[in-house]
């Protein structure tokens, strides 16, 4: 997978011994109910389990789902992924950034890079963001880097017995 290094971060592919540094900024409420399937607690047994389905992934050939770790001084800040690359065409993105790295521009800077990845490396056209329509600092993100809410999709996601509308961001080329 390609590491983008940057001032304040790399992107780089998930590697073994990751799981403390993991463990220490996912392991975070706010982060489990913003997104879809990180569990709060976060155990080490999670961890291991998700590193170990990167390094799986990494080693294919043909890239269907990317996770990037964002890297800060060897510490696993944050993480962003790519998912649904179909057919050279479009990809859907996720993304979250341990608490204490928040408020700092990091996740936009990030977002702008990988967006930037998408479109000239990988030749996507089209790359989107489902926000649930609650989490304000995510669509700032999205905004700050360019892409653009196209509509709300009402009751997209089923998590713990609720439905949850999401807001479609998206950027093109
Ligand atoms: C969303 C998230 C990735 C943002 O990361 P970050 O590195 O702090 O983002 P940035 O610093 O680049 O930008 C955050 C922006 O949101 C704004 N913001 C933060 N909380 C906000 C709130 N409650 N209401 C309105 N704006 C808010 C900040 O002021 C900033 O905007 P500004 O630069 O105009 O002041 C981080 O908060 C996070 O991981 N949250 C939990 C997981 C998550 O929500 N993932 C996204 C799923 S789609």
């Amino acid at each position: 997978m390609t590491i983008i290094k940057s001032k304040k971060f790399i992107l780089r592919p998930f590697k073994k011994g990751d799981h403390t540094s993991l463990v220490r900024n996912i392991n975070n409420k706010k982060i489990s109910r913003n997104t879809l399937s990180i569990p709060y607690p976060y155990k080490m047994s999670n961890a291991r389990s998700w590193i170990n389905y990167n390094i799986k992934l990494d080693k294919k050939k043909k890239k269907e789902e990317m996770n990037f770790v964002i890297d800060i001084a060897g510490d696993v800040a944050g993480s962003i992924g790519l998912r649904e690359i179909k057919a050279g065409h479009m990809a859907e993105m996720s993304y979250w950034v341990g608490e204490k790295y928040r408020g700092q521009g990091i996740m936009t800077a990030v977002l702008k890079e990988i967006t930037k990845y998408g479109f000239n490396e990988l030749k996507l056209r089209r790359m989107e963001i489902g926000i649930f329509h609650f989490n304000e600092a995510s669509k700032r993100v999205a905004e700050k880097a360019g892409y653009q809410c196209e509509g709300r999709m009402r009751k997209y996601v089923l998590k713990n017995k609720k439905f949850i509308d999401a807001l479609l961001f998206a950027k093109v080329r």
